[in-house]
């Protein structure tokens, strides 16, 4: 991957829509390695709104795991580094599918960045994009909320297939502000680590080969973890699933600690 390392700022999605060749170019950057930030793709009001939203939600009913099946509700769960995950983490997810309805029609807000994802991954710019699916994959929406003092995710590889090269994500919070220490990163050969969260900006949408080593270290590791205070960082996985019943992609490689122990 000759091109870890280099990040690349656009101003928004317009010209990878129309121009066939750059989208094919950022294609090949991102396949060698360069990191891609599409800036304010949604507004910091339209952020904090999904956030404040969620919160309430998080806080006024009960967590609970639902399988990727077709016809699934909408649902947040918690997940306290759960042994049967395929990638040890801690967070508190919120998940949406594109067969139910929901207050913000988060499906169509979210339509640019899945046309960029399948313009990035090879693939038409709608393919996947029905409501129920399409050759056995659907899109999903997951919030992820990383608590301060406990939450992170282990670093890890995700499946690079037909439906995906990336797996696109808003940055709903401020490292500085929401929190300090730790966050998402994209980890290169060398070790070094590009850190998502310092390159981009509420509202900005972040692309990488989503088979680069990845996770997010711990949050804020010294405070006290208090999950319903909702302090820490949040973020948006644009995501492309299996369905389950169907085996045509791989599963995620959990590749140890974020720390690499
Ligand atoms: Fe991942």
């Amino acid at each position: 991957m000759k091109l870890q390392g280099k990040i690349e700022y656009l101003d928004d999605h317009q010209q990878l829509f129309e121009n066939a060749s750059f989208a094919a170019k950022v294609r090949s950057d991102i396949q060698d390695g360069a990191v891609y930030v599409v800036k304010k793709v949604f507004t910091q009001a339209q952020c904090s709104s999904f956030v404040e939203y969620l919160k309430c939600v998080g806080r006024s009913s009960l967590p609970n795991y639902q399988p990727i099946e077709r016809g699934t509700g909408n649902f947040h769960r918690i997940n306290r580094w759960d042994e049967r995950s395929y990638v040890k983490a801690c967070f508190h997810q919120f998940v949406f599918y594109p067969w139910n309805e929901d207050l913000f029609s988060l499906f169509e807000l979210a339509r640019p960045v899945f046309r960029a994802k399948n313009l990035i991954s090879g693939n038409g710019p709608d393919r996947f994009h029905g409501r129920d699916g399409e050759d056995g994959c659907v899109m999903r929406l997951a919030f992820q909320f990383y608590p301060r003092g406990i939450g992170g995710m282990n670093l890890h590889r995700d499946p690079v297939d037909f439906h995906q090269l990336t797996v696109p994500t808003l940055t709903l919070s401020r490292k500085g502000v929401d929190f300090h220490e730790g966050g998402a990163f994209v980890q290169m050969d060398s070790g070094e680590r590009i850190w998502t969260d310092e390159i981009s900006d509420v509202g900005d949408v972040v692309y990488f080969n989503a088979s680069m080593p990845h996770g997010v270290e711990i949050i804020d590791p010294h405070a006290a973890d208090d999950w319903l205070s909702f302090e820490g960082r949040w973020m948006l996985l644009f995501a492309i699933n299996k369905l389950a019943g169907t085996s045509q992609v791989a599963d995620a490689q959990d590749l140890g600690g974020a720390n690499g122990d």
